[in-house]
């Protein structure tokens, strides 16, 4: 059977219920009749002995069975409640009240009668009920002596088997029409409340169900299914409504986070159109040399010849210069680098990348050093990154710098480690465009083609790979004064 959350609720507290209340009427009746055992053995506590007293021939210990039979007849019409038994000193039954046949035991206990007799346990005290062994009842008792010497005892059983026929019948009858009526409206009362309750309670989980079912419909457009969002209290104790914030806060990081998938699929497919177009520029002027070559050959001075080779091998340069980029850039994107550190001196590395670019550096008019000259510093990095690195920024600095320009390779002690900066004097970047530049394919308004080589590739790599090396790349420039890219390196330890 298919039930709901609330009402599997409802039907577990009512089991509880019922257990318990069960539990209660049962104890309440027990109570019930050991206090009124308690009572009424109290109310006849000498009872025993009165009628040894008024009664000359157990006052007298004679045992005369008729005459006894008689007395026990005629105060058993008077109390019909009682059953009276004489035991004799060993607690055999001698004479008794009832009719001959109704009486099943031959000698009762007499443990029960001497703790009775000396008053040593708390009413009630229960003794054999010769009528139904298997039963104890409360009792009177009195001993009977003939010359101060015990004869035996009057045993009296208080609410003799009449007596708890006729209660069993009446509080039977009674209490059952009222257990029933009380029970019946309880339970009708309890089930309608704990059903109301319950569905109220679980209201908010429905709510909350539901909720999560629009974005399961919705085929997981978060886009879609945020339309409908529910609002839950963000300050409340209440576990749903907790449940549901953080449900929301769920489905703003998913949505945040598909919203942003979909921006990188698109910059991607850009790039790969931009990237076909770069590289569809030097293909093309490769293949018309080539054909030039092929076609023309006779009719070519050998200069010309010369001339057009050296276009060609130009060319097939930059094809691979950009090829190799983009490759570098996907697989720094897709997070498959290895990283070798190793402990140099950084002083070393700066000058010998200052020695590689001199003649560039020299045929634009730039001065490149190395600040201070004798930098002892020793680092632990990936060396090769590091030039990788160095290299692109260099090639951007005098790019973008002016005949008599410098460019300077900075080192600065800083807290807990050093700063490497490459500071040129040259034309700088727009300070609205500075938070661009680090992006695939972004050329600033400034920017100076060499050739047009250029593909916007160089600085995203940069950044990529100072990141892997645990850093930060970051920039500072004013506009036709100069530009400082820098990043910190920790000391080798
Ligand atoms: N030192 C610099 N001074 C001024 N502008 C710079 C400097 N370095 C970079 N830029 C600007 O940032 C842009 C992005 O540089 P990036 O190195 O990514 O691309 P690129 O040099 O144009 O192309 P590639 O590096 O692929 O050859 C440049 O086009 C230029 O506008
Ligand atoms: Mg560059």
């Amino acid at each position: 059977m298919k039930t709901r959350f609330y009402q599997r609720l409802s039907l577990v507290t009512i089991t509880a219920f019922l257990m318990m209340t069960t539990a209660f009427v049962w104890w309440s009746n027990d109570m019930q009749t050991v206090t009124r055992h308690q009572a009424e053995q109290q109310l006849h506590l000498e009872l025993a002995e009165h009628l040894v007293q008024d009664n000359p021939l157990l006052k007298d210990g004679v045992f005369d069975y008729e005459g006894l039979g008689n007395l026990f007849h005629t105060l058993m019409i008077l109390g019909p409640s009682f059953e009276f038994y004489y035991l004799d000193t060993e607690g055999n039954i001698l004479t008794y009240s009832a009719e001959p046949g109704k009486v099943k035991a031959s000698k009762v206990p007499l443990e029960p009668v001497h703790t009775f007799l000396e008053k040593s346990q708390a009413l009630p005290i229960l003794g054999k009920d010769p009528r139904n062994p298997a039963k104890n009842k409360i009792f009177s008792a009195s001993p009977v002596y003939k010359d101060s010497n015990l004869q035996g005892y009057l045993y009296v059983i208080i609410g003799g088997e009449r007596y708890d026929s006729i209660v069993d019948k009446l509080t039977n009858n009674r209490l059952f029409a009222q257990y029933t009526l009380i029970g019946v409206t309880t339970l009708s009362l309890f089930l309608t409340m704990m059903v109301t309750l319950f569905a109220f309670l679980t209201r908010p989980i429905n709510r909350l169900t539901s909720a999560m079912e629009k974005v399961r419909d919705s085929n997981y457009d978060m886009l879609t299914s945020a339309n409908e969002k529910m609002e839950w209290k963000r300050d409340s104790v209440d576990e749903v409504q907790k449940l549901g914030c953080a449900f929301n806060d769920m489905v703003d990081h998913i949505q945040k986070q598909f919203k942003e998938l979909q921006s990188i699929d698109a910059r991607r497919r850009a790039l790969l159109a931009d990237l076909s177009h770069d590289l569809r520029t030097p293909l093309a002027n490769l293949q018309g040399y080539i054909e030039t070559l092929a076609i023309n050959d006779e009719k070519l001075s050998a200069e010309e010849r010369q001339r057009f080779i050296q276009i060609t091998l130009k060319n097939s340069q930059n094809l691979k210069r950009l090829i190799d980029q983009i490759f570098e850039l996907a697989y720094l994107e897709a997070g498959q680098v290895n990283v070798s550190n190793e402990r140099f001196p950084i002083g070393e590395l700066l000058h010998d990348i200052a020695a590689k670019f001199a003649l560039k550096a020299a045929e634009h008019k730039i001065s490149l050093t190395v600040a201070p000259d004798n930098i002892e510093t020793i680092v632990c990095t990936d060396i090769e990154k590091l030039e990788r690195v160095l290299t692109n920024l260099i090639g951007n600095a005098i790019r973008h710098t002016k005949a008599n320009g410098s460019i300077v390779l900075a080192v600065q002690n800083d807290k807990d480690g050093i700063v490497v900066e490459v500071e040129d004097s040259g034309i700088g970047i727009e300070q609205s465009e500075l938070q661009y530049i680090f992006d695939t394919r972004y050329q600033a308004s400034n920017s100076q083609k060499e050739r047009g080589i250029n593909a916007g590739l160089g600085l995203a790599i940069c950044k990529k790979l100072v990141e892997i090396n645990g850093s930060v790349l970051d920039v500072r420039s004013t506009l036709g004064k100069g530009t400082t890219f820098f990043f910190k390196l920790q000391k080798a330890a």
